[in-house]
């Protein structure tokens, strides 16, 4: 299968500028041949376009909800394009607003084809706010929401029924920041949150088992990657950095036991801000991991 790379370059849904650098500091580190060092087929499709941000602050709770429609809908798009084309899609974001337009056009397309969707999503945050929730009013922490029916309805519904996903349908890895009302909804909708304590506890091994025990031949897996998953001290390159992430082994670890799966067929990389980089480092561990997702193993050819 073809990998299609569809850079959506805007920070419009983030509390921080500079996200929206994302997709060519993917590219200047390398994505497209490290893929192909691993005999993949990769075509590069370029940039979306959308809207510019207008840094203004939050209406009804929402910041900037215009332009995140306009972004998401060129984000849709291009992703059902891609599927529709038999191709693996891989987002690079972008922040993470970018989800709704991506997973939702995921969740038609498993409608259409028959496939039991599953989304892993490895963040540090939850991203299920609601814009009478957020203390923010940024739309990256709401995509979580908006993919289960909850969010402003000019962002809910577009995978063709009220909900892309249901609760049930979406794991979370990697968590460790919470706003306080999240933590009820978290509750209310009985989300599966693979939290750090978690993992402290039972390891990535175990942890990962859990997640991908009824993953199975129907299954299309898709991953949204959010960079802020890691610690920042190895990911210094993101605007929402909470201490206290996986290490680089059990993120090794977590995106070989997905590839083992062999049922990855959609992935989001968002969040990486060179801006606030050292060096490209973020965007470079990024490749790495993106590697580690579809296959490359230290001994396997
Ligand atoms: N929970 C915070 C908020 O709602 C931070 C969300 C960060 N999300 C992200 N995709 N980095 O504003
Ligand atoms: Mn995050
Ligand atoms: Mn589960
Ligand atoms: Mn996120």
């Amino acid at each position: 299968k073809t990998i299609s790379l569809i850079g959506a370059p805007t920070d419009v849904g983030a509390s921080v500028r500079g996200a929206g650098m994302g997709p060519d500091a993917l590219r200047v580190a390398g994505l497209m041949d490290a893929l192909r060092a691993h005999r993949l087929e990769v075509v590069d499709r370029g940039n979306l376009s959308g809207p510019p941000n207008p840094w203004l602050p939050p209406h009804g709770g929402l910041r900037h909800l215009e332009e995140v429609v306009a972004w998401n809908w060129a984000v849709y798009t291009a992703v059902d394009l891609a599927l529709s084309e038999g191709q693996v899609p891989l987002l690079m974001g972008g922040d993470h607003c970018l989800a709704i337009g991506s997973i939702s056009a995921v969740a038609r397309h498993c409608r259409a084809t028959g496939k039991q969707l599953r989304v892993v999503w490895l963040d540090a945050h939850t991203d299920v706010n609601t814009e009478t929730i957020s203390p923010s009013g940024n739309l990256h922490g709401m995509p979580v929401s908006c993919l289960l029916g909850h969010g402003p309805k000019k962002l809910v519904g577009w995978s063709g029924e009220p909900a892309a996903i249901t609760p049930e349908q979406i794991d979370f890895i990697g968590i460790r920041s919470v706003d306080a009302d999240e933590k009820q909804a978290i509750r209310q909708l009985g989300l599966q949150v693979f939290d750090m304590r978690h993992i402290d506890e039972h390891g990535m091994r175990t942890t990962m088992s859990e997640v991908l025990q009824d993953v199975h031949e129907d299954t299309h897996l898709h991953v949204s990657f959010d960079l802020d998953c890691l610690d920042p001290a190895d990911a210094p390159g993101v605007g929402t950095g909470v201490r206290g992430g996986p290490t680089y082994r059990e993120m090794q670890l977590c995106m070989e036991m997905i590839a083992d799966t062999g049922r990855m067929a959609s992935l989001d990389v968002v969040e990486i801000n060179p801006a606030l980089d050292v060096r490209n480092r973020t965007a470079e561990l990024a490749v790495e991991f993106i590697q580690s997702l579809f296959g490359a193993s230290t001994l396997a050819r």
